[in-house]
C-alpha cells in the first residue's frame, strides 16, 4: 500500500506519522498520481498546528502541491494518461506517495523542470502572482518592496516582480536568502537584522517611498512598510510567519492615500473559478520560458519529513524545502 503522512492531532511535526494508505476508487473526473516529490509550505506547519485559516478534519495528509507521474485516469478523462508528467495542487494530500485529484487541477509539469522543481513551483507562484498582479495591480515602471524575500512565496514575488517591469527591493534576514533574492532579479537588498528598514528605503527610493508592499512576514516589519509607501500605494498582506498579527493606525493609510490589500489566492478561485485558468497558463508559460525557477535549499526523503517541516518552520529555507518519494 502506498504510504503517507497522517496528521491525527494537532501538534508540531513531531506528532505526525507515515502511514499506509488503502487506495480508494477514481471517483469521474479525477487521476490517481505516482509522486516522485512534494513541496513544503509554511501553512502546512500552521495547518498541522491548528493555527491555520483552513482547518480540515482530523486525520488530514498535509501538503497543497506535488509532482510526478500519472498511474490511473478514470474513464471519462481526456486531459491526461498513464506516465503523462504532472503538477498536482490541492488543500490536503501532498505528502503522499500517491494522490489523487481532479484532472482539472492537475497540469503538465512546465518544460525544463525537474520533479522537484514542478513540485515546489504552484503555490508561492501562485500567491505571488494573486497578490502583485491580481490584487496589488503593479504596473511597469513602479517600486516593489518584497518583505520575507528569500522565503517560498517571496522569491516568487520578486521574480513576477521583476517580471511586471518593477523595481524590485528584497527584505531578508539573512545574506543567503538575499543572494538568492538578488539572482531572481532584486536591484536593492536590505537585510532586516543589521539595518533599519525605513531608512534604506528612504535612501533607495529618494524620500519617494514604496509604490507596493509584498508582505508574508507581519509582526514589527509592517509598520514601518506601511509608512514607507509612496502616495496611492497598496500594502498586500499576504501572510504571517512571524508570528504575530500586527495592528495599525488607520491614519497611516489616510496620509497615504494608501491600501491595505488582503490576499487569499485558493479563495479567489473557489468564490471565481474563472480566475484560475488564466493564472496558471501565465505561469506554466513563465516557467517554460525560463522566467520562473523555484530556488530549493533543503531536499528530504518522504521518510524524513518531520526534518523538513522543522527546517520551514525554524525559518531555515531558502525558498523551497522538498520531499522526495
Ligand atoms: N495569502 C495567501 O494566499 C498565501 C498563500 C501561501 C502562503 N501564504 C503565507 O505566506 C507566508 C510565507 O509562506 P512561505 O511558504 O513562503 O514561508 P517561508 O518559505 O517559510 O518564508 C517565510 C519567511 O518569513 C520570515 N519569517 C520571519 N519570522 C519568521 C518565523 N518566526 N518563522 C518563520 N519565518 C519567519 C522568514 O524570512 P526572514 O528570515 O528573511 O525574515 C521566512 O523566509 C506564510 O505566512 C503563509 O501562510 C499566504
Amino acid at each position: 500500500m502506498p504510504r503517507a503522512v497522517v496528521c491525527r492531532v494537532l501538534g508540531p511535526p513531531e506528532v505526525l506519522n507515515l502511514e499506509e494508505m488503502p487506495r480508494v476508487d477514481l471517483q469521474p473526473g479525477q487521476i490517481r498520481v505516482a509522486h516522485r516529490a512534494a513541496g513544503l509550505n509554511f501553512p502546512d506547519v500552521l495547518m498541522c498546528a491548528g493555527g491555520y485559516q483552513h482547518k480540515p478534519p482530523l486525520p488530514f495528509t498535509p501538503g497543497f502541491e506535488g509532482a510526478g507521474e500519472v498511474i490511473e485516469v478514470a474513464a471519462d478523462v481526456t486531459a491526461f494518461k498513464p506516465g503523462d508528467a504532472v503538477v498536482t495542487h490541492f488543500r490536503t494530500g501532498g505528502y503522499a506517495e500517491e494522490a489523487v485529484t481532479r484532472a482539472i487541477d492537475a497540469w503538465p509539469v512546465p518544460a525544463g523542470f525537474s520533479f522537484e522543481e514542478a513540485a515546489s513551483f504552484t503555490t508561492a507562484a501562485i500567491t505571488s502572482y494573486a497578490g502583485l498582479i491580481q490584487r496589488g495591480k503593479l504596473k511597469a515602471g513602479e517600486t516593489l518592496l518584497v518583505l520575507g524575500a528569500g522565503g517560498g512565496v517571496g522569491l516568487t514575488a520578486v521574480e513576477i516582480g521583476k517580471l511586471s517591469g518593477a523595481a524590485v527591493i528584497a527584505a531578508a534576514s539573512t545574506p543567503e536568502k538575499l543572494a538568492a533574492a538578488k539572482v531572481r532579479g532584486a536591484s536593492h537588498l536590505i537585510n532586516t537584522k543589521t539595518e533599519d528598514l525605513r531608512t534604506r528605503l528612504k535612501e533607495i527610493t529618494g524620500d519617494r517611498g514604496v509604490d507596493v508592499v509584498y508582505d508574508p512576514v507581519g509582526g514589527d516589519l509592517f509598520e514601518p512598510a506601511l509608512r514607507s509607501l509612496a502616495f496611492n500605494g497598496r500594502l498586500l498582506v499576504i501572510g504571517f510567519a512571524s508570528g504575530t498579527i500586527p495592528s495599525f493606525k488607520a491614519n497611516l493609510a489616510l496620509l497615504k492615500g494608501a491600501s491595505v490589500v488582503g490576499v487569499r489566492a485558493g479563495e479567489m478561485v473557489r468564490r471565481d473559478p474563472g480566475l484560475a485558468e488564466p493564472r496558471m497558463r501565465q505561469l506554466v508559460a513563465w516557467a517554460a520560458q525560463g522566467h520562473l525557477k523555484p530556488h530549493i535549499s533543503h531536499r528530504f526523503p518522504l521518510e524524513q519529513f518531520r526534518d523538513a517541516m522543522r527546517i520551514v518552520a525554524d525559518r531555515k529555507a531558502v525558498g523551497r524545502v522538498v520531499l522526495t518519494m
